[in-house]
């Protein structure tokens, strides 16, 4: 490709090429010359553009970005560009202590400094595991310079014993297994580990290949970028065109608020139903749109997106894994069919400089077996479902993962409805050193309810509401009991859970005020969850109620804790969220 000569000057030469500050610009330009640049490409004009790596030897999901990355940067030189790349916070949801949530805030904070302070006329976004794709384009969405996602891609599948295994969904059942004394503990090291194949993000239908998924949805990367399998050719391949198509992208000063407007937010939604998407992509995308300045509240999850049917047939709404996912025609196949059946906005604009539209005009070839037609879908209305009640202002629950037996088990009632007793625990700390003690009386009427698991409480928010049932009631054929909690549960697990209830226990919120044995209804056709005790008799026990005392751990835990939101605004740092198109891409400052 040419260097394009740019029409204006770039914000990187406020840094290392401005006459009027002979004395400042030599500064700037001359530390960059110690590993090899020169003057000459400094000066050039050309855009530099950088690499926000998130990849490391402690974030195993994301660290073939460190190879990739080669890949972006010989894609933007060869568009004319100089690359630059540098750390991000790592963000491993499998290895951090307490919960990898409270990182993504940290995250986002560190990359918005970086991309303001630093000499950057655009940014490419290596994303993959859950966090990082939400910290990145929210940190994007404040700097407002022109961003690009290029996704890490999932592991290949896994398999086990001529059976597909994969990440994250194999261990709630190899759990379940264990318990039910299926299998001894070798197998079941060996089950979990089969799904770990390669490098690469989590190969399931999860929080990272839903985030990367609704990355492209949004239009922040390429098309196609979200499902190619992390060792495939086309990773690499799409890493160049990432890195190329960045380069045009500032000379058009094609910016994130460009690309993720409503209408943008509202064909990540319908995407979302459709693949069967993680219950942890509203919070981000709410938080995502809420440091674009765009209004999302949970509420538009259940109206644009509720009723919208499943057409991926992938872990663990379905039977599939990344590499079906990807043959069966990805994310462009997937939005061609909700294209047709007139689901989304077709005129938005993309990262690609092509609208929605365009980028999909010529998807064909989509495998039947892994992605329906819109008029054939795996499930009927496979949204998520936003509920509220005397407990709580809003919850979510993932109806595409409701299965049959669940279905006839708690909700053969025609009208939806299910009445049981709670069974509450503190944290996931007390629920296991609990569940299986028979006072509990845990039968087949029971909500386990799980508190003190939201962003305050945990801190960042514990993905621990989908608990299994007492060894004994799973030996018995109860797999599964309905939960119920203020926070998260992995997006790998088939639980219909009700989750991320907001307010949580720990800012007052009412299931603070719930006991065990407490009667509750939950009722899917009104959207209803409540607790069936008198008025009265909770605001008794609302003036007995007492804040729990917080322990921090570490100074970013004080700090988080005292300017978090809930899950139902994206648990985002609330003063962050005022901070808007922090940098101006054009004109001379
Ligand atoms: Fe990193 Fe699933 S644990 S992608
Ligand atoms: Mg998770």
């Amino acid at each position: 490709m040419a260097h394009e000569e740019p029409k204006f000057r770039l914000r990187s030469q406020r840094w290392f090429d401005n006459p009027a500050d002979p004395g400042m610009t030599a500064l700037y330009v001359e530390r960059y010359l110690n590993f090899g640049l020169t003057r000459g490409e400094l000066q050039s004009g050309k855009p530099i553009i950088g690499i926000a790596q998130t990849g490391s030897d402690l974030a195993p999901c994301n660290r073939h970005h460190l190879a990739l990355a080669e890949r972006v940067k010989a894609g933007i030189r060869d568009a004319g560009g100089i690359p630059l790349e540098f750390p991000v916070h790592p963000i491993q949801e499998t290895g951090k202590r307490p919960t990898a949530a409270l990182d993504r805030n940290l995250a986002y904070l560190g990359l918005v400094e970086v991309l303001h302070g630093y000499p950057l006329d655009g940014v490419v976004l290596t994303t993959g595991c859950d966090k990082t794709t939400p910290a990145c384009l929210m940190a994007a969405a404040t700097v407002n310079i022109p961003a690009i996602v290029l996704s890490g891609g999932p592991m290949l599948d896994g398999h086990h014993k001529g059976r597909l295994t994969g990440s994250g969904t194999i261990i709630w059942e190899a759990r379940r297994m264990l318990a039910a004394e299926e299998i001894d503990y070798e197998e079941f090291m060996q089950l979990v580990a089969s799904s770990a194949t390669s490098i690469g993000h989590c190969n399931t239908m999860g929080t990272a290949l839903s985030m990367n998924s609704l990355a492209e949805a949004v239009g922040m990367s390429l098309p196609g970028c979200a499902a190619i399998p992390a060792p495939f050719r086309e990773r690499g391949q799409m890493a160049h065109a990432t890195g190329a198509r960045i380069v045009a992208m500032v000379h058009e000063n094609l910016r994130p608020s460009d690309i993720m407007t409503r209408k943008a937010f509202e064909n990540a939604i319908v995407t979302a139903s459709a693949i069967g998407a993680s219950t942890n992509c509203p919070p981000h995308m709410i938080a995502i749109a809420r440091h674009m300045g765009v209004e999302l509240a949970i509420e538009d999850w259940q109206t644009v997106g509720a009723d919208v049917p499943l057409l991926v047939d992938c872990q663990p709404a379905g039977r599939f894994l990344g590499e079906a996912f990807h043959r069966g025609g990805g994310i462009p196949a997937v939005m061609r069919e909700l294209l047709d059946a007139g689901r989304l906005h077709g005129d938005v604009m993309t990262a690609s400089g092509k609208t929605l539209a365009e980028n999909l005009a010529g998807v064909a070839d989509i495998d039947r077996n892994v992605i329906r037609p819109y008029a054939e879908p795996l499930k009927e209305h496979a949204g998520f479902v936003v509920l509220s009640g005397n407990l709580f202002d809003n919850a979510v629950m993932k109806i595409s993962v409701i299965d049959k037996e669940f279905h006839a088990r708690f909700l053969s009632d025609p009208e939806g409805v299910f009445e049981g007793k709670a069974v509450v625990f503190e944290g996931p700390e007390d629920y296991h050193a609990r569940i299986e003690d028979p006072d509990l009386g845990v039968d087949e009427r029971t909500v386990l309810v799980i508190r003190n698991c939201g962003p305050v409480g945990y801190p960042g928010s514990a993905e621990v509401v989908n608990m299994q049932p007492p060894a004994a009631l799973i030996k018995a054929g109860i797999e599964a009991l309905p939960t119920m909690g203020d926070g998260r549960q992995s997006g790998t697990s088939a639980s219909p859970s009700i989750l991320n209830v907001s307010p949580e226990a720990a800012v007052g919120g009412g299931l603070a005020l719930l006991q065990s044995g407490d009667p509750i209804r939950i009722d899917l056709r009104t959207r209803k969850v409540d607790v069936l005790i008198p008025e009265e008799e909770l605001r008794t026990r609302r003036q007995h109620w007492k804040p729990p005392v917080l322990e921090h751990k570490t100074p970013w835990e004080e700090i988080y804790r005292s300017m978090v939101g809930q899950l139902g605004t994206g648990g985002c740092l609330e003063p962050a969220t005022l901070y808007l198109n922090i940098v101006e891409t054009r004109g001379e400052s």
